[in-house]
C-alpha cells in the first residue's frame, strides 16, 4: 500500500480546521493569487502580509501593474528581496494584457510562458484558481511528501523533484486540488517542521507516516550541503551635504540590479570619488543567498554638492518615498537619519 494514498481525506480534514487566514484565500482571484504566489517564493507568510496588502491597493488590476512606473514599483519591493520577481511581474503583466487581452491565463502551458512564472507557480495558481489537478512541489511539499514516503531521494535535483511531483500527481483529489496544495504548505510551515523539529503529535498523516514510524524524520528529506557563501568586505560611504545624502543606482544586472545604494567598494578598492577624508560610522553585516557583505560605514561631509555622472542627493522624503534602497543598508539607518533633518 502506498502511505501518500492514505493522506488526502485526513490532510483535507485537517485544513478545515487549521487552515491559515490568509488575504489571498478569502477571494482567490487569479491576480491576487499570482501576486501572492509570487511574492512567498522565497518569503515566509508573516513577512509578505504588509507588502501584499500595499501591492493591491497600488495596483488593484493587471492593468495598474501593467502600467506602474518601475521606480514606484521597486519602491513598494523594497525590503522584500530578490528584486528580479517584481520585475518579471510588470513583464507579465504587460503579456496578460498584450497576449491574453487583459484576462489572466487559464491553460497551464499558457501560464508557464509568463514570466517569472515556473512549474511551481503555475501549479498553484491552475489548482487554487482554476481546480486543475497539479500539485505545487515547494520545499514543503517535498518534505512532507520525502517523510510520509521515507524516500531518501534527493529533493535539490530536477530528476528528485519529478519524482516527488509524480508520486503527488497520483493521489491529488480531482475535486479539491487548491485546497490540497495550500493544505501541504501550511502543513509544511506549521507542523512538519524541517531541522529535524517536526510537531508529528499534532500531524494528521503520523498514523501512516513513514518517517515517523521509523523515526527517521531527522535525515528526511536529503539534500546535499550547501556551498559556503562568498564573504565580501566592503566599505560603505556616507556623504553628506546640507542635509542631504548621495546615493547611486546599482548596474542594470546582477545583485539588486537597479536599486539605489550609498556607494560602496570592495575594502580593497579605490574610494569611489576623489578627495574623500571620511571617518570610521560602524559597521554591519548583509546575508544574501550566495554572498555575505561585511561592512564598514565611513561617513563624511562633502563642502560642494558636486557629486559624480549619475549620483544624486537625497533628503529624507525621497529617501522614504522615491528611491528604492535595499536592506542591506538597514543597519545604517539610524546612522542616516542621524544626519537628515
Ligand atoms: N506559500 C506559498 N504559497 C502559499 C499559499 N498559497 N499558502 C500558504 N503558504 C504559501
Amino acid at each position: 500500500m502506498n502511505p501518500l494514498s492514505n493522506l488526502p481525506i485526513p490532510l483535507l480534514a485537517w485544513y478545515r480546521d487549521n487552515a491559515r487566514d490568509l488575504p489571498w484565500r478569502r477571494d482567490p482571484d487569479p491576480y491576487r493569487v499570482w501576486v501572492s504566489e509570487i511574492m512567498l517564493q522565497q518569503t515566509r507568510v508573516a513577512a509578505v502580509l504588509g507588502y501584499f496588502q500595499r501591492f493591491m491597493e497600488a495596483f488593484p488590476t493587471v492593468r495598474d501593474l501593467a502600467e506602474a512606473p518601475e521606480d514606484q514599483l521597486m519602491k513598494l519591493w523594497q525590503g522584500l528581496g530578490y528584486y528580479s520577481r517584481a520585475r518579471n511581474l510588470q513583464k507579465a503583466a504587460r503579456q496578460i494584457m498584450t497576449d491574453f487581452g487583459g484576462a489572466f491565463p487559464t491553460d497551464y502551458k499558457e501560464i508557464c510562458s509568463l514570466a517569472g512564472v515556473g512549474d511551481y507557480t503555475a501549479s498553484a495558481l491552475a489548482s487554487i484558481c482554476f481546480g486543475q489537478p497539479t500539485p505545487a512541489v515547494d520545499g514543503n511539499l517535498l518534505r512532507v511528501t520525502a517523510r510520509i514516503l521515507a524516500d531518501d531521494t534527493d529533493i535539490t535535483t530536477a530528476k528528485g523533484k519529478k519524482h516527488f511531483t509524480d508520486a503527488l500527481a497520483r493521489i491529488i483529489p480531482l475535486e479539491e486540488p487548491g485546497k490540497f496544495n495550500q493544505a501541504m504548505m501550511d502543513l509544511g510551515a506549521m507542523v512538519c517542521l524541517p531541522n529535524g523539529a517536526p510537531l508529528c503529535d499534532k500531524c494528521p498523516a503520523a498514523d501512516f507516516c513513514q518517517a515517523r514510524i521509523q523515526g527517521r524524520t531527522g535525515e528526511l528529506p536529503v539534500r546535499p550541503a550547501k556551498k559556503p557563501r562568498k564573504i565580501e568586505d566592503r566599505k560603505v560611504f556616507f556623504l553628506f551635504h546640507q542635509g542631504k545624502v548621495a546615493l547611486r543606482r546599482r548596474p542594470a544586472k546582477g545583485l539588486l540590479a537597479g536599486l539605489w545604494e550609498y556607494p560602496n567598494t570592495l575594502a580593497e578598492e579605490a574610494p569611489p570619488m576623489p578627495n574623500l577624508e571620511p571617518e570610521f560610522a560602524g559597521t554591519g553585516v548583509h546575508i544574501f543567498t550566495h554572498v555575505e557583505w561585511r561592512m564598514t560605514a565611513w561617513k563624511a561631509q562633502l563642502p560642494t554638492a558636486d557629486l559624480p555622472e549619475g549620483w544624486v542627493w537625497a533628503d529624507k522624503a525621497a529617501l522614504a518615498a522615491r528611491y528604492a534602497v535595499p536592506s542591506a543598508f538597514a543597519p545604517f539607518q539610524a546612522l542616516v537619519e542621524e544626519e537628515l533633518p
